[in-house]
């Protein structure tokens, strides 16, 4: 029974650390404040993200938080009205990081419109 509680305990502990990064998956036509979305709403596996990459290469502060880090310019990404496929979401954050790392069909519409 002791064994138990002490695996409840750290489990218990571990969802409260998760739990403080953040959501796990985002809507960021919601973020982004894209009422009418041409394609599919991006649901953003933020956990999946956390895991890959640091904090601090997507905001401004390693806590995280609403803001983030645009890749052109370093400082806080600010992505305007997000429309078409030439807007800044696309060109300042989710597209150079991966193209940098390679990551396979980064630049894909399905990969993240589904
Ligand atoms: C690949 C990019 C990326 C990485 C890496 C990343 N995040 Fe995020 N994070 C985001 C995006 C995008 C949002 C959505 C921001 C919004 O809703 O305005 C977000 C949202 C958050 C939020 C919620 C903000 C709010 O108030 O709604 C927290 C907290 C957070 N991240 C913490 C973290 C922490 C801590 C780490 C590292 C362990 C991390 N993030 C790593 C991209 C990232
Ligand atoms: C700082 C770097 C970075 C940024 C910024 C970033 N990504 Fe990624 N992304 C990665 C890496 C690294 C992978 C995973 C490569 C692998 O191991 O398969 C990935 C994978 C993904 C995947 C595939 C997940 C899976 O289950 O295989 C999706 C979807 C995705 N990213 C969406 C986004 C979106 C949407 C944005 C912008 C909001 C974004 N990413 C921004 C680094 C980044
Ligand atoms: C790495 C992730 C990623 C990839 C790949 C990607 N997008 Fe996006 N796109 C986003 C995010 C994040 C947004 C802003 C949030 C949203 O619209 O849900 C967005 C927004 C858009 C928008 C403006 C909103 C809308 O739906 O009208 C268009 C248009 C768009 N993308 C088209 C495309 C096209 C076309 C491709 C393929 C050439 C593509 N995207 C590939 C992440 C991505």
């Amino acid at each position: 029974m002791k064994k138990v509680s002490v695996v409840l305990a750290i489990l218990a502990f571990a969802v409260t650390v998760i739990a403080g990064q953040g959501p796990e998956v985002i809507d960021l036509s919601k973020s982004f404040n894209v009422p009418k979305t041409t394609k599919k709403a991006v649901k953003f596996p933020h956990w999946f993200h956390q895991t890959k990459n640091e904090c601090t290469e997507c905001h401004l502060s390693a806590d995280g938080g609403k803001d983030l880090k645009s890749a052109k310019t370093g400082k806080k990404l600010t992505a305007g009205v997000v429309k078409g496929t030439a807007n800044k979401v696309h060109k300042e954050f989710c597209w150079p990081c991966h193209k940098a790392k390679k990551v396979p069909k980064g630049k894909s519409c399905n990969k993240c419109h589904k």
